[in-house]
């Protein structure tokens, strides 16, 4: 290993020397885990992230230039029985694609989760409206169901973060893993968080950098990385082998996701892309959805704390949003884009102010009242203008889309049941069975849907008695 002298010589040179202030107090084996830190670092990069993004204003790297955005083209919900015998022939297409085993799953869920406020990785999170089932019980469930009807279970890949790998893995170990044939666990790569003010990079330990996710563009990276400390094939390799050439990409809040939706693989397959989008209506201008619109003829989204108000509140004639279509960040991309991209192309990084406890100059932790810190994220929707194609397919949020993110008001444990339990009540509905409704169309208590008992509304046609009154909270399983 490198002596002090060396490192402290390779840090000044980047005004980073303070990192090494608390060296002499450590044992060999913290000298070592610090050194590791360092060495993990790309240096340069960094410094062109600080004068960008910390000490210049830029929101990105590649800040758009958000005067040339127009709204985006649609394949919008099929509203004619020709449309939606077209979406049908879609979902043919795609459950071909799942049956012949060409189809793996990507969950991300290396997020911190900290707008929750709960303890642990977000996808342990106890959400079914009746049974507490976690976030990633819904969704393993679901890919278990999935694989019973097309006869092959497409391999799920979950991106965890250094934060939440071990106790993500115990999880899903200490369940069976939910009934899962093939599911891999890999991990997100790390970013230093440095000083708002100063762009000095800030230590949470005396021998530890505050590091934290590099964002879910990290996605691509991490699964180009081999595994088991690069003795193991990369996760993109072993798709390779597995066969698996179309990836379903989807975030761990969102219980209602139709997880590996064949019309959606149908109709990105049809449209010879190589990343596609769902999106739903927003709900308000400051709904906090990414929008997806077009920009110098080519595909973007574009976060909705980059979205200045005059566009976000923007009107047709008809009175409807002129950027209404937001991201609901569920993709569908091929894996030879995922290959094409790694390695050449790099996703430009989005800076984050947060709060980031940290180690003043006399040792002493402080945890900071304010936003003290940038983080560097990248976003796998950035990726979108160099996708060759894409397409971008309109649904319905009371379907697909209710995220975990805050622990009260929207978007809420609360909400999300309510959504749930709207859900399945109108699937049994659609069977036949009669639910109450409140006067605001909501049910009035908890119903619940193990994908193990019925993945869809037709599903469950099969299995529910027409007439079939629901008188109080049901789970069925
Ligand atoms: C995100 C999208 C937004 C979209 C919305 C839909 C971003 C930047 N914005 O917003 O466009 O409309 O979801 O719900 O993503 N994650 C990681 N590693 C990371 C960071 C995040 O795996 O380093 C995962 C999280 O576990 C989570 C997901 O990415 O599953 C979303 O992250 P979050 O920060 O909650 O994004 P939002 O701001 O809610």
């Amino acid at each position: 290993m490198a002596s002090k002298q060396e490192w402290a010589a390779r840090l000044e040179k980047h005004g980073q020397g303070h990192l090494l202030r608390h060296w002499d107090g450590l044992d060999a084996d913290g000298r070592d885990a610090l050194a590791r830190e360092i060495d993990c670092i790309d240096f340069d990069r960094l410094a062109t992230l600080v004068a960008e993004l910390v000490k210049g204003e830029g929101g990105t790297t590649a800040e758009a230039d958000l005067d040339r955005i127009r709204p985006i083209d649609v394949a919008r919900m099929p509203r004619t029985d020709a449309e939606r015998a077209d979406r049908r022939r879609a979902a043919d297409a795609g459950e071909e694609a799942l049956a012949a085993g060409e189809v793996g799953v990507v969950l991300v869920a290396g997020g911190s989760g900290t707008r929750l406020g709960f303890d642990g990785p977000k996808g342990t999170f106890p959400i079914g409206p009746v049974s507490s089932a976690s976030l990633f019980q819904i969704h393993a469930e679901k890919l278990v169901a999935l694989g019973r009807r097309h006869g092959k279970q497409p391999p799920l890949y979950v991106m965890t973060s250094h934060e939440n790998h071990d106790a993500t893995v115990r999880f899903f170990a200490d369940h069976d893993r939910f009934g899962l044939d093939h599911v891999r666990f890999f991990v997100q790569g790390r970013m230093p968080a440095v000083d708002r003010a100063t762009g000095a990079i800030l230590l949470s330990g005396p021998g530890r950098i505050a590091m934290s996710p590099d964002g879910h563009g990290g996605t691509l990276a991490a699964l180009a990385a081999r595994g088991g400390d690069g003795r193991a094939p990369s996760c993109l390799d072993e798709m390779r082998e597995l066969g698996a050439r179309t990836l379903f990409y989807f975030q761990v809040d969102n219980p209602m996701v139709d997880v590996a939706d064949p019309t959606f693989i149908g109709l990105h397959r049809r449209g010879e892309a190589e990343l596609s989008l769902k999106v739903v209506e927003k709900r308000s201008p400051d709904e906090k959805v990414g929008v997806v619109v077009e920009l110098d003829g080519r595909p973007r989204v574009v976060e909705y704390s980059d979205l200045p108000r005059a566009l976000a509140e923007a009107r047709d004639h008809d009175g409807q949003l002129t950027y209404w279509a937001g991201s609901i960040a569920i993709h569908v991309l091929e894996r030879s884009f995922v290959e094409r991209l790694v390695g050449v192309h790099l996703l430009p990084f989005h800076r984050a102010v947060k709060k980031v406890p940290f180690l003043d100059a006399s040792g002493r932790l402080v945890e900071p009242a304010e936003p003290n810190a940038v983080k560097f994220e990248q976003f796998i929707f950035d990726a979108l203008p160099e996708a060759r194609s894409h397409v971008v397919v309109e649904t319905d949020r009371r379907v697909e889309f209710e995220p975990l993110k805050n622990a009260r008001g929207p978007d809420s444990p609360d909400t999300v049941r309510q959504s749930m339990s709207d859900l399945f009540g109108s699937w049994l509905e659609q069977a036949g069975a009669v639910v109450p409704r409140r006067p605001d169309g909501s049910v009035p208590f908890a119903i619940e849907i193990s994908p193990l008992y019925a993945r869809d509304a037709h599903e469950l046609k099969a299995k529910i008695e027409p007439g079939t009154v629901i008188e109080g909270p049901i789970h069925l399983r």
